[in-house]
């Protein structure tokens, strides 16, 4: 998400805008830039840089004491230097900064342009710039108010007017935006990690509320004008643990972002209870013209494909191939024009991914990719992209990029089920039903972690775990296994369940922890036979399963509930208990779990 920072006081705002853009690199973004007011002009600097490139000798002789400052994460538009924020307006009276996506930009943008307005940028910040202007008749409150009004969708926004040259304002709808209070200066952000060093007085926003901040007073009123009550809170975060959200660690706060996470990526893509792509590249004739899928992608993305080739092949019932990525460009793959590729990436940086796209497209077959990253050399590469709406993922073990990449999955699927006639309306109304609910449903299964916090410290020092599942409880086993494995450093295997007794079950010996995961309704019995299979050779069984069943509370010592979805939906509920256990085990053994050992975030080299 992007970051915003605003200052208005007796110093130099340029030293507050760097300073809090600094703070808020953590974020994750792919342009930055600043406008401060001076002589009643903005001077306005960007760079797709780092934020340290806009200290340059222009910026470090301005001295102006209002000014707003922006770190973007791409969502309408590339990360370019027309898109980077602040957004001027048709005669540069007003600046913006926003954070957050203007759903109906489209069309206001069509009625500006029909009144002469011209646009620079393709994003939507800039209609806000230009209603300002066309709402503004040396009334600032009625001009905020009016443009205000005809926004639809989520923003926090910074505005500075030239005619007011000490009166910084703020507005906030859903996305986050807070108020600094102190004697010298008065600073807005989008997260008090760049606020903190400057006061620990602080006022939050709330949703549909409008301030007017100068040096020495703070006027905050509804959306209609109406005076509002607040209170200044004195926190006690410092900064790190302030981009941590409180959180001791990235992943933590990322795992619990994940229900917003998932609606992000899918509340823009169902509209009147259908799937809506919006300019996707794929049309129904394209659709019908493939014979089959394959999916390709490395570590948890490959794990998310594994869910993919279930979800796709029982719901179009095309033939899906998935396969590694470092596996699959040198298999001379037998692919070509009539094979829809999918190539799946959080960063949308992974080279053996991208190297695999190359090979797919050297056979004539048309690349779909699904990544978190606007812009990035995946994104770039591919015949289409789908972005997943995860915002910046910083811990290096992905959750929420898996999870939103679930969710881009199933929306493809119902998207190409309808058009492929292989759903009836019923099913396609179930399915969607069920995706609009998948957030809150996530956040059900979120409620495991007091169980889970307490089983992780009793197998904090298991030689090795086992997972094991069949069909879409085995993929999700994959992931889970990766998860332990990459933060806690702790052996583990993920098994297909039917598979254990042609081999592997002769590693399974008194105590050995099992963890059997029984999502899969149809396949419950066949799961409390496997559960009985390794119990008999010693093993203690930690379950998961959508419901309280007394035969697995008799065979399983640790038993976890997840709440029930659509059964083709069911690994993004399912993750969620193993994402935490892997957490808190790592936890529990003092891990570097942000950072593990020898991982990176994104890996660039093959
Ligand atoms: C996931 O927790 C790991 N960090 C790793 O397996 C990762 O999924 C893999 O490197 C692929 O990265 P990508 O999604 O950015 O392409």
């Amino acid at each position: 998400m992007c970051g915003i920072v605003g200052f208005v006081g007796n110093d130099r705002a340029i030293d507050f805008l760097i300073g809090g853009l600094e703070k808020l690199e953590y974020r994750g973004y792919d342009s930055a830039g600043i406008a401060v007011l001076n002589n009643n002009k903005f001077t306005v600097n960007k760079t797709t840089k780092r934020v340290a490139d806009l200290k340059t000798k222009e910026t470090e002789k301005l001295i102006g004491n209002l000014g707003i400052g922006h770190t973007r994460w791409a969502t309408h538009g590339k990360p370019d230097l027309l898109n980077a924020h602040p957004h001027l307006s048709e005669t540069q009276k007003f600046a913006v900064v926003h954070n957050g996506i203007i759903e109906n930009y489209q069309s206001l943008k069509q009625e500006l342009v029909a009144e002469g307005y011209t646009f620079k940028s393709e994003t939507d910040t800039e209609v806000i710039a230009h209603l300002l202007e066309k709402y503004y008749k040396n009334d600032i409150k009625e001009a905020v108010k009016k443009t205000v009004d005809r926004l639809k969708g989520s923003y926090a926004l910074g505005i500075l007017c030239s005619d007011l040259p000490d009166c910084l304002i703020a507005v906030k709808n859903f996305s986050p935006l807070i108020i600094g209070v102190s004697e010298n200066a008065n600073v807005i952000a989008s997260d008090i990690t760049a606020i903190v060093p400057t006061t620990k007085k602080v006022i939050y926003l709330e949703d549909e509320q409008i301030a007017f901040i100068i040096s020495h007073e703070i006027i905050i009123t509804d959306k209609m004008g109406k005076p509002c009550k607040s209170e200044v809170s004195q926190i006690d975060w410092n900064v790190e643990s302030a981009q941590k959200g409180g959180y001791d660690h990235f992943m933590l706060k990322e795992i619990m972002e994940q229900p917003n996470a998932i609606e992000q990526t899918i509340k823009n893509r169902i509209k009147q209870n259908e799937v809506y792509f919006e300019d996707f590249c794929i049309d129904e004739e394209k659709l019908k013209s493939f014979e089959k899928i394959q999916i390709i992608g490395c570590g948890s993305a490959y794990h998310a494909g594994v869910v993919g080739k279930y979800v796709f092949e029982e719901m179009l019932r095309i033939p899906t191939q998935v396969d590694i990525a470092s596996e699959f460009r040198y298999s001379n793959p037998v692919i070509n024009e009539k094979t829809l590729t999918i190539a799946i990436s959080q960063s949308g940086e992974t080279a053996d991914t991208l190297a695999a796209i190359k090979e797919a497209q050297k056979r004539g077959s048309f690349v779909l990719s699904i990544v978190n990253v606007v812009g990035s050399s995946i994104a770039k590469a591919s015949n289409g992209v789908l972005y997943t709406w995860a915002g910046p993922e910083i811990s290096v073990a992905t959750t929420k990029g898996y999870s939103t990449q679930l969710a881009v999955i199933y929306l493809f699927a119902v998207w190409a089920a309808k058009r492929l006639k292989t759903a009836t309306k019923e099913e396609l109304n179930a399915a969607v039903e069920e995706l609009i609910k998948l957030p809150k449903l996530v956040k059900e299964a979120l409620k495991c972690e007091k169980t889970i916090k307490e089983t992780a410290s009793k197998y904090k020092d298991a030689a090795s775990v086992f997972y094991i599942g069949r069909n879409l409880d085995y993929a999700v086993s994959l992931e889970a296994s990766l998860k332990l494995k990459e933060i806690s450093y702790i052996h583990s295997e993920a098994y297909a369940a039917g598979e254990l007794k042609h081999g592997t079950i002769s590693l399974v010996q008194d105590n050995q922890l099992v963890v059997a995961l029984c999502g899969v309704e149809r396949l419950f019995e066949k799961m409390l036979s496997n559960i009985k299979e390794v119990k008999a050779r010693g093993a203690v069984v930690f379950s998961c399963s959508e419901k309280a069943n007394k035969q697995i509370e008799r065979e399983a010592m640790i038993n976890v509930y997840i709440p029930k979805t659509h059964n083709l939906f069911t690994a993004s509920v399912e993750i969620i208990p193993f994402q935490l256990f892997a957490y808190y085990v790592a936890a529990a053994k003092g891990c570097d779990i942000d950072k593990p050992r020898n991982l990176a975030k994104s890996v660039t080299v093959e």
